[in-house]
């Protein structure tokens, strides 16, 4: 009697420490799967941070000064904007911006370049030919908060505008995707694709849109068409 009185007292012991282990075993777990959870959480939050694309843009028109008494502007395209110019490029760059959501921020020089078209084409072909960076009087402060550029720039002489040179050597890209959108004459992107990815090795460049300056009047239903905001859920899809 005795015994099983002991032995009862030990099975009761057992079946309760079962029970405890049980029920710490139960609540490890769903610390476990709390913290899991918890670091999906992060995950998301990390990539919401990079809750925006930036729409980066290189433009004649605001880099160009306005002189005194100049109502009219025989450069083709350039149109009077208050105190300065605005040409297609930032026309697009605007509709970009409206078509992803993004944050626009326009290369601006320091030297001014001349308002009338052929002025203007000799300039770059000098610039190209001396190899020049003009220096860039705009700064973009927080582009670690941005992962997905979009990339507006005209074809000048077949390549790249000198002060978008200037803005690559400034700027290091690493790990982001930039959508190259490039608008001509007629030479479309041109070698641009190719030295974009020389000047940012470690970013990925893609074709984005090759605007017409003739098809001007079009070109915004072939952005919404091209589907940009694509470019951008891509990179933030977890
Ligand atoms: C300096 C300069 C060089 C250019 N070179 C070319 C060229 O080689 N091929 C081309 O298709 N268009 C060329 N263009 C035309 C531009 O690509 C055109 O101006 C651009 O599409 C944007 O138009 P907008 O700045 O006149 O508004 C050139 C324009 C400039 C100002």
């Amino acid at each position: 009697m005795k015994y099983s009185v002991k032995r009862i007292t030990v099975a009761i012991c057992a079946v309760v420490l079962l029970i405890t282990f049980t029920a710490c075993g139960n609540s490890q777990k769903s610390v476990d799967k709390k913290s899991a959870e918890t670091s999906t959480d992060l995950k998301q939050i990390d990539t919401n941070t990079d809750s925006k694309p930036l729409v980066v843009y290189f433009s004649r028109g605001i880099n160009t000064m306005r002189e005194k008494n100049v109502d009219a502007v025989t450069g083709a395209s350039l149109k009077a904007n208050g105190d300065g110019f605005y040409s297609d490029e930032q026309v697009i760059a605007e509709w970009v911006a409206e078509e992803v959501n993004g944050d626009l921020f326009a290369i601006k020089t320091e030297k001014k370049y001349p308002i009338e078209y052929d002025e203007i084409l000799e300039v770059g072909k000098q610039e190209r030919v001396k190899d020049e960076r003009p220096a860039l009087s705009s700064r973009i402060e927080n582009l670690n908060e941005y992962q997905t550029i979009y990339f507006v720039y005209p074809n000048w002489w077949g390549d790249l505008p000198m002060p978008v040179y200037s803005f690559f050597d400034a700027y290091d890209l690493s790990g982001k995707k930039i959508v190259a959108i490039i608008i001509s004459g007629g030479g479309g992107f041109a070698g641009t694709i190719s030295t974009i990815r020389n000047l940012e090795p470690k970013a990925e460049v893609v074709e984005g849109v090759e605007i017409y300056k003739k098809d001007m009047e079009n070109e915004k239903e072939k952005i919404k068409d091209k589907k940009l905001k694509h470019y951008f859920r891509e990179t933030n899809t977890p």
